[in-house]
């Protein structure tokens, strides 16, 4: 397995020999490489099993760093970097070529991201390029966030996990990116969708169900648990699934069985996002047949949180 440890120097040296590093990040963890680096990048794809046509995130410390490797940046991604990074923002902007074709998955764009954990902003100070990283899960699973999530599942494919505690979102960034002026969210995420509309004005949302999408992020089954997943309404399911032996997810409301997981005893979406991904793990090991989900309000990352409950129910199966 891997080894769990905060040690940046230890982090730097193996990405600076074109290994791979798990980081933190407020959002989730991610798997990290030297982003100018194609090579260190194909074994990004390698170890994920991902395919090629699904490009990669790029992480800077900072706005005035993200200008080295994107051609122009708009007006209102402007905006929207100086109001929200560090934090749960990816914007798609033109690249430079200094940028890898596989990285962007031979797309003119790159994602650019400004994370806001501590130790991996220090990490990203100390590098001189910049981190390629994709959450660290197999392709298609849910996302990790915690060290213990990505040694479970990656331990044995990579040497380091530099550990920052459970990540305090919980929820993958929010994708921005421009058509013509127009801006455009490719897939919703750990900054609402409120808190950009009311900085740049409406903005235009992408359908999740396409099956040739923009953003993998996008398609419909992604982020999913192996257990079979179902929403709805709880004392519904729980009836129609009657004889199975079944995990309950809920939001905040306490319906006495068995196996069931709270995401927000107080009814916070931001603390319900925090606890969704590993609530999905726990299910995943546990004796259950079935993961019964309700949906929780569309309202700040309530709209994430049942995005993500969506795709998993579509499955990976
Ligand atoms: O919070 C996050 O964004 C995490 C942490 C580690 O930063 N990263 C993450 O990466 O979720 P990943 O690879 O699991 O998801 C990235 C999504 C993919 O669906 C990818 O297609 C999309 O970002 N993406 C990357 N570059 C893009 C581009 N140029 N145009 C459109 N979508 C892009
Ligand atoms: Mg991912």
């Amino acid at each position: 397995m891997a080894e769990i440890g905060t040690d940046i120097t230890r982090a730097k040296m193996l990405l600076d020999s074109g290994e791979l590093v798990a980081i933190p990040t407020e959002t989730v963890y991610g798997l990290a490489c030297n982003a100018l680096d194609a090579s260190a990048a194909a074994k990004v794809f390698a170890v994920k099993n991902r395919p090629e046509f699904d490009p990669l995130i790029v992480h800077v410390p900072d706005l005035q760093r993200a200008h080295s490797y994107v051609t122009a940046i708009p007006a209102k991604a402007k905006l929207l970097a100086e109001n929200f990074w560090p934090g749960p923002l990816t914007l798609v902007l033109q690249k430079k070529s200094l940028i890898p074709d596989l990285v962007s998955a031979g797309l003119d764009t790159v994602g650019i991201r400004c994370p806001a954990h501590p130790l991996t902003k220090r990490l990203l100070e100390t590098l001189e390029y910049p981190l390629a990283a994709p959450s660290a899960n197999p392709f298609g699973y849910v996302s990790p966030t915690a060290a213990t999530h990505v040694n479970d599942q990656l331990g044995r494919k990579i040497e380091y996990i530099l550990d920052g505690g459970p990540s305090f979102i919980g929820l993958e960034s929010t994708i921005v990116g421009f058509e013509g002026d127009i801006p455009v969210v490719y897939r919703l995420g750990g900054l609402s969708l409120e808190s950009i509309e009311e900085l740049i004005g409406t903005v235009r949302l992408m359908s999740h169900s396409s099956s040739n999408p923009r953003s993998p992020g996008q398609l419909k089954s992604h982020y999913s648990p192996m257990k079979t997943l179902v929403t709805g309404d709880v004392n519904t399911l729980i009836k129609q699934y009657q004889g199975k032996r079944l995990g309950v997810l809920t939001f905040k409301d306490d319906y006495n069985t068995g196996q069931q997981i709270i995401l927000s005893a107080t009814g916070s979406l931001d603390e319900a996002a925090r606890n969704l991904f590993s609530a999905l793990r726990t299910f995943d090991e546990m004796d259950i047949e079935i993961i019964i989900a309700e949906f929780v309000p569309e309202t700040g990352l309530g709209l994430a949180i049942n995005d993500r409950l969506r795709r998993a129910s579509s499955g990976l199966r």
